[in-house]
């Protein structure tokens, strides 16, 4: 039989964020030995700098008496640092007395198993209830609960609810007069639902305003381009950061103390964004000259200018080219990947929703048809009845 190095008895298997340590034919005779054994598990764990569940193998190992006390502190502590939880398999009958002992002087579960296969099992209802766990208690990052919203007589949206979750890019997609820029205007404070609420980063509400939600983090590109088309770009992109100036206007109109080193702060940042989305050539020109393309660039950017949390998109690819789609697609890829920036956006190119999209929100007639991964959606009967009975 060939014996195995310390090193070789510890094995983690990623898909399962298991560490299985195998103590089979070990001999544990006094504190030194139990020592070099846990030293090395703890750097290991110390080294994958995340939490692990533990698969112990305890087939014809020994624990001296002299050695136990030892090693049931060094295992809890191994628990209490990296652990998700443990089961153990193999033990004799002496070393499940022992363990069960000290399980129920120190309360944790002992979870010991005749076979791996069982193991196995039990590791896989652990994860499971953790996974529960984790989601119930996860606040959600946006939450949309029952929203219902109407213009007069027009129903624009019936009892919608939807939620974000933090860092991922979402999409509302649906049939034109589907409620979808309703929905944004709902979330971002500019129209006030009859009915439900908006649950933004743990505060419920029924409604807002707009500056009350970009105070919040919530920024905002529209259908149809809300920028000052004879200003120039950098200005545009500067009113972006008007919620976040302090100084008062009078400060500001003489150029003085703090105000002045406001406004290079603000500067800093603003170039910052300029030199994210490549328009440092544009930066002087009068936003109304520039192709539609690049005003939609601008736009992004001056909603980037305000550094949000949570950025809305309202159509940010209509009508470009294939070419300016891809850039905008990379933009929106590069924002949510290098700032961290949740991203909600309605588009209308299947395609693009497809490469950009973790979630999608299916909107027909004001209602919630249909919700999933992009592919989920694409291929569920009920969205694609939607799209087929509509006029495009
Ligand atoms: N300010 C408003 N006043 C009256 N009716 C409105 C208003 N805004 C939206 N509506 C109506 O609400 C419904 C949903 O419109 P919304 O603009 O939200 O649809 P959409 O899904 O964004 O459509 P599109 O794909 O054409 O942009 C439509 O019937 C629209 O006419
Ligand atoms: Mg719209």
């Amino acid at each position: 039989m060939t014996i195995k190095t310390n090193t070789e008895r510890i094995t983690f298997h990623d898909a399962i964020a298991t560490m299985e340590v195998d103590f089979a034919n070990m001999t544990f005779a006094d504190a030194a030995q139990v020592d070099t054994m846990y030293d090395e598990i703890e750097s290991r764990l110390t080294e994958t700098g995340r939490r692990w569940f533990f698969l112990v193998i305890y087939t014809d190992c020994v624990i001296a008496p002299e050695a136990w006390d030892r090693f049931a502190e060094r295992g809890k502590n191994a628990n209490i640092n990296h652990g998700l939880g443990s089961v153990r398999v193999g033990a004799t009958a002496q070393t499940r007395d022992a363990i069960r002992q000290s399980a129920g002087q120190e309360s944790f579960r002992s979870n010991i198993y005749d076979s791996r296969d069982q193991a196995l099992l039990a590791l896989g209802e652990m994860r499971k209830r953790k996974r529960d766990m984790q989601a119930a208690t996860e606040e959600a990052f946006l939450r949309v609960e029952n929203v219902s919203l109407s213009f007069g007589g027009v129903k624009a949206i019936t009892g919608v609810s939807f939620d974000i979750k933090r860092g991922e890019i979402s999409s509302i997609i649906g049939p034109n007069g589907a409620g979808k820029s309703s929905m944004l205007n709902v979330i971002n404070g500019v129209y006030h639902p009859q009915e439900g609420a908006i649950t933004f980063l743990g505060n419920v509400r029924r409604q807002m305003n707009p500056r009350a939600a970009a105070t919040q983090g919530i920024a905002r590109t529209f259908q149809n381009i809300a920028l000052f088309k004879g200003m120039s770009v950098l200005d545009n992109i500067m009113t972006g950061r008007n919620l976040k100036m302090k100084a008062n206007l009078l400060q500001q109109a003489f150029w003085l103390g703090p105000a002045q080193r406001e406004e290079l702060e603000h500067r800093v940042k603003v170039e910052e964004i300029i030199d994210f989305l490549e328009i440092q050539h544009i930066r002087k020109t009068p936003v109304g000259r520039l192709p539609y393309g690049l005003q939609k660039r601008v736009d992004l950017a001056r909603a980037l200018a305000m550094e949000p949390q949570l950025l809305l998109l309202d159509e940010p690819m209509a009508g470009m080219n294939v070419e300016e789609k891809q850039d905008m697609c990379r933009f929106i890829l590069d924002v949510n990947d290098q700032f961290g920036t949740t991203v909600l956006l309605i588009e209308h190119d299947m395609g693009v929703v497809m490469d950009l999209s973790d979630f999608v929100v299916v909107l027909d007639h004001g209602e919630k048809i249909a919700e999933g991964t992009a592919d989920e959606v694409r291929s569920d009967p009920v969205v694609i009845s939607a799209y087929l009975g509509a006029s495009h």
